[in-house]
């Protein structure tokens, strides 16, 4: 049994005030490179990662607070699993960034250079996560460790939830190995990639000593493909907090949830029913589309340590029951002035990957010019999507906006769901109905499936926000 874990904090290499606005300003910088890792008992693995470390350093950072961002790309010239070559873009998933930050798919960086990214922070306290989003191998950068956590700070979410210790990271990956320890990728008709090995921040199947107390767990499914349904083994209800967009209006208890790649829900599970010396397992029950092996029911286990209930902090040892309600969440149906309909595919003979039988070749074909919708700047629409591809789910994430979840099959929206959220589930035959504010900014951003072989095989489009030639 491995030890638990969890990722540096990544401390700027300096601080300021933006010159202009007298607003802070964090400086980081990673570095992206090759490296080794010891996740399997007696072997190595090598890995890409920022720091060289997967997953990276986590940011974490008060509203408010900008952060540039350095990202240097000092990568190997080729892919170790692929030997394709490292060209990199660099995405923070949940920042409602500027176009030119926000890592566009075909604008990378070439090995040996750098690019500043300039995040506002603007929005309020969140989970949020930084990846490679390179054209056409966004799974195998991501695969070999690219990918990152990055927390938003604000007051309210200090004050309610618990912090320090109590916050604790859990980024969800799986992989498989070949013999010698290296990663093994094994995707012959892009439906995905199936690990055998679950990994909790980068290790398998870890085991975290907990206090009998309240902790607060920032789950991230950052698999390439693999969707969970997390449930505890005592069948006990965890309560989700927030969702991919930061806090929910009210706390909603649940026994068991799903989530796809690229979603994050925050959760508080509370440990002070249980007894010292008592194992609770995260266990991974069976989801639709995957392919399951005989460990990838279960992700990790807490071991409850020391008999005495820590008191410790009172305001974060409780389960909140009203939290705050998010601009989206505020906004209703009949604010809308437009519905939008995608229908999500897949292509037999092709083996593409659709979104309204558009694919990213088509907005490279057109010169990087087309896009499937163009709403004006702080509108706020209805989306639809409707997934009959049959055999598959897909996450759809939009990039810059928070949307709320309206309805799933004509139904209320699942419980963990009721919150911000910028990456969907869309079950099998499933058709889910969004409430989307597009803002604060113009520009042209990417949507795509967060299947990352889907995304590859370019099941990503783009949308134009407040540009006429949209
Ligand atoms: Cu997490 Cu466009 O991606
Ligand atoms: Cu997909």
């Amino acid at each position: 049994r491995t030890a638990f874990a969890q990722a540096p904090i990544l401390r700027p290499r300096s601080t300021g005030f933006d010159p202009i606005d007298g607003a802070p300003v964090n400086y980081y910088t990673v570095t992206q490179m090759a490296a080794v890792a010891a996740i399997l008992p007696r072997l190595t693995t090598p890995i890409l990662g920022y720091n060289g470390i997967f997953p990276g350093p986590t940011i974490s950072i008060e509203r408010g607070t900008r952060a540039v961002l350095r990202v240097r790309n000092q990568l190997p010239a080729r892919h170790p699993i692929d030997g394709h070559v490292l060209s990199t873009s660099t995405h923070l998933h949940g920042s409602a960034s500027l176009p030119q930050f926000d890592g566009y798919a075909s604008e990378v960086v070439n090995q040996g250079f750098r690019k500043d990214y300039h995040y506002p922070n603007g929005q309020q306290a969140r989970t949020l996560w930084f990846h490679d989003h390179a054209v056409h191998k966004t799974a195998m950068n991501v695969y070999a460790g690219l990918a990152a956590q990055y927390h938003v700070h604000d007051p309210f979410e200090r004050q309610v939830l618990p912090q320090g210790q109590f916050d604790v990271a859990l980024t969800i990956s799986d992989a498989m190995f070949a013999s010698n320890g290296f990663l093994a990728y094994d995707d012959r008709d892009h439906s995905g990639l199936w690990g055998d090995v679950m990994l909790v921040n980068g290790r398998a199947w870890p085991v975290m000593q907990v206090q009998r107390r309240v902790y607060r767990f920032r789950i991230l499914d950052a698999c390439v493909s693999r969707s969970l349904r997390l449930a505890l083994s005592t069948g006990d209800a965890m309560t989700v907090v927030a969702t991919d967009g930061g806090l929910v209006p009210v706390a909603q208890p649940v026994s068991s949830f799903r989530l796809a790649s690229g979603e994050r829900y925050e959760v508080l599970i509370d440990f002070r029913k249980f007894s010292p010396g008592q194992r609770i397992v995260l266990r991974n029950l069976s989801n639709e589309n995957n392919r399951d092996y005989d460990h990838t029911d279960k992700v990790m286990a807490f071991d409850v340590v020391d008999a005495a209930v820590n008191t410790g902090d009172p305001t974060w040892n409780t389960i909140p029951t009203t939290l705050q309600r998010s601009e989206i969440m505020s906004l209703t149906p009949a604010q809308s002035t437009k519905t939008r309909r995608f229908r999500l595919k897949h292509h037999d003979v092709t083996n593409e990957f659709s979104i309204s039988e558009e694919t990213w070749a088509d907005v490279v074909a057109s010169g990087f010019r087309r896009v499937i919708a163009n709403p004006a700047l702080n509108a706020v629409e209805t989306w639809e999507f409707e997934n009959s591809s049959g055999g598959w789910h897909h996450p759809m994430h939009l990039h810059l906006v928070d949307f709320q979840i309206l309805s799933r099959n004509g139904k209320v929206p699942f419980a963990h769901e009721k919150g911000p959220k910028d990456t969907v589930y869309v079950g099998e035959e499933e058709t889910v109905r969004l409430l989307v504010k597009f803002g604060p900014h113009r520009g042209k951003y990417m949507l795509h499936c967060h299947n990352l072989p889907h995304e590859d095989f370019d099941m990503m489009a783009q949308f134009s926000v407040g540009l006429v030639d949209g």
